[in-house]
């Protein structure tokens, strides 16, 4: 499973590439504006810490506008992928933009219909929000139990980012799944690696060690 830190924030992303695990980068505008830096300049920085996808959203309406904004934005790195919201417009500018090339990741999907539909565009990721689904109600899990079963069903390559993270049993669930990617923010990143009997058992290991002759 690969794992993405879905965040904007360039000391997150330098702490965990530092850990050796990080296979990309999600982020979205919300997270975008929660850094002080000009956004084109932001994207670069992050381009130079990260070699894997970079996810970049688009915010244009129309498919001739999503076409062309997400054309500029994929020359921000050379492992951009361009963010597209799923509507009808958006399916009309993932089949132009996986054509030539670029790396698209169909977000805000919220049932299997919507990534059977991205992934017949072409879309190279197609990320479920599932703690927005579990948020109302409904089992997030479930919906990317669907998507990894139908495109298992259709050897689809499209890759399924399980975002909307909110606590490392999310992980653990896609990852029972077979989801592809997990993306998290740094907080559910930092919960993975502790566990209270790791502490204990140190410490225990630690005091007994002191008794130890040497
Ligand atoms: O990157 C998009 C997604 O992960 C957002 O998560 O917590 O705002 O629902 P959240």
């Amino acid at each position: 499973m690969k794992f993405f830190l879905d965040t904007a924030n360039l000391n997150e992303i330098r702490e965990v590439a530092s850990w050796g695990i990080l296979d990309g980068v999600t982020t979205n505008p919300s997270l975008v504006a929660k850094e002080n830096m000009p956004f084109k300049d932001l994207i670069k920085a992050i381009g130079e810490v990260v070699s894997g996808p970079i996810s970049v959203e688009c915010i244009s309406g129309t498919a001739p506008e999503i076409v062309k904004e997400a054309r500029e934005l994929a020359k921000l790195a050379s492992n951009i992928a361009v963010k597209i919201p799923i509507a009808i417009e958006g399916l009309k500018a993932i089949k132009v933009l996986s054509g030539e090339g670029i790396m698209v990741n169909t977000t805000l999907i919220f049932s299997a219909s919507q990534a059977i539909l991205a992934a017949k565009a072409g879309a190279k990721f197609v990320s479920p929000f599932i703690g927005r689904l579990d948020d109302v109600s409904q089992e997030g899990m479930e919906l990317v139990e669907e998507i990894v079963t139908i495109f298992e069903n259709y050897r689809v390559d499209t890759e399924v980012i399980v975002a909307s993270i909110r606590h490392p049993r999310h992980v653990v669930d896609a990852a029972l799944i077979g989801a592809d990617i997990a993306t998290i923010p740094f907080s559910v990143m930092d919960k993975l690696v502790k566990h209270p009997l790791t502490d204990i058992g140190m410490d225990r290991f630690l005091k007994d060690w002191g008794k130890v002759k040497k």
